[in-house]
């Protein structure tokens, strides 16, 4: 099996942060969500992925670089306009060729990955010509939403439908064979003008194809937002295992035993709840770090509170009298109090920005 992950797209659900960084860059308890979804390909042991890529490809390039940090080959394809799902599919078809694959969506992180679901595809290929992960979700119309017969099988599948026929969403991993290139080719655009993975899907169900559904039970996160950035950042800082550097520097300061600690980091006056993250080199002091935080690398706070945000790398957080909560700062950006006035604050601050609040 062969894997393909959909880094292209704009992240606008996420600007400011994405104006200048790839939205499947953005760490999720430190890190990136699409080096996640990288190890959890992996781990199910296929290691020959390509990634489509398109404005922010550069970007994604010098990150991921030719894969071998994560011990697989990574391929980059290039899609000239990010034109849908199955688009994507199409351009990948000279990389996939004939071989059966895996496709996961760079920007969601899943529970328990999909090991399982890749051994249980592979093993049915003379029988599956695919197989979707669905899951029950609030609010259907967001997504590809499935009906299924009373037997379990699928009865349709309709992309972003305004009166739902469940709350089953295909959730962004999908396996096929290579029956899914005549699919891809025989679909006309959406509303939306895209060529849709899940008219593609039904085109298979449609002609006689057999597509295998699976209802995935744990959380399943699509990162395209902030709030829904928080909540993967919460939900894999619950699974992590702490793990705390030699060599940091705690004085005087309180640490719950759920946070990591990555090295070179100095907490000082401070306490720090669980679980969170504090990423290399960052300073604490004389502050509060509340629970499910992830702090990057080279961060430095001092004289504040701090609870279920995401802080990128070489930013700077002091003097606030009111605590940050819920917030999304990017890279190299500061956020300073004036003077006395308490307010609530709630921020999704892009790189470089400053913060004066007065
Ligand atoms: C895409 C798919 C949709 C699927 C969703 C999962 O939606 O079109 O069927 O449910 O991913 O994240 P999009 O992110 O393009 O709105």
């Amino acid at each position: 099996m062969k894997g393909l992950i959909l880094s292209g797209g704009k992240g606008t659900r996420l600007y400011p942060l994405t104006y200048t960084r790839a939205k499947q860059l953005i760490p999720v308890a430190n890190k990136p969500v699409l080096v996640r979804v990288i190890e959890t390909i992996r781990e199910a042991g296929v290691t020959d992925i390509g990634i489509i890529i398109g404005q922010t490809g550069e970007e994604i390039k010098a990150a991921i670089g030719d894969g071998s940090q994560f011990n697989v080959k990574v391929t980059y394809i290039p899609q000239d306009e990010p034109r849908g799902l199955a688009h994507a599919v199409k351009t990948a078809e000279p990389f996939l060729r004939d071989e059966p694959f895996v496709m996961f969506l760079g920007d969601n992180v899943i529970q328990g990955g999909i090991a399982a679901l890749i051994r249980d595809f592979s093993t049915h290929l003379d029988r599956w010509n695919s197989q979707i992960v669905l899951t029950p979700v609030d609010n259907p119309s967001a997504f590809g939403v499935a009906k299924l017969n009373p037997d379990g099988s699928i009865a349709q599948l309709i992309e972003k439908p305004k009166d739902p026929p469940s709350n089953l969403a295909l959730v962004g991993i999908y396996m096929f064979d290579h029956h899914i290139f005549e699919a891809v080719n025989s679909i006309t655009p959406s509303w939306r003008n895209e060529y849709e993975i899940t008219d593609a899907i039904q085109w298979l169900i449609t002609n006689g194809y057999t597509v295998v559904p699976h209802i995935h039970r744990g959380w399943w996160i699509d990162t395209g937002k902030r709030i829904d950035m928080l909540e993967a950042n919460a939900n894999v800082l619950d699974e992590i295992v702490p793990t705390v550097a030699p060599d940091v520097v705690i004085e005087n300061s309180q640490i719950d035993r759920r946070v990591t600690l990555e090295r070179g980091v100095r907490i000082v006056n401070s306490v720090v709840q669980g679980p969170a993250i504090i990423g290399e080199d960052t300073v604490i002091e004389n502050s509060y770090v509340g629970p499910y935080t992830s702090i990057f690398h080279h961060v430095h706070i001092s004289n504040c509170e701090v609870e279920r945000s995401i802080i990128l790398e070489n930013s700077s957080i002091c003097d606030l009298d009111v605590r940050l909560y819920g917030s999304l700062i990017g890279r190299n950006a500061t956020v300073q109090k004036k003077d006395d006035k308490p307010k609530a604050l709630t921020l999704n601050i892009g790189d470089h920005s400053n913060v004066w609040i007065r």
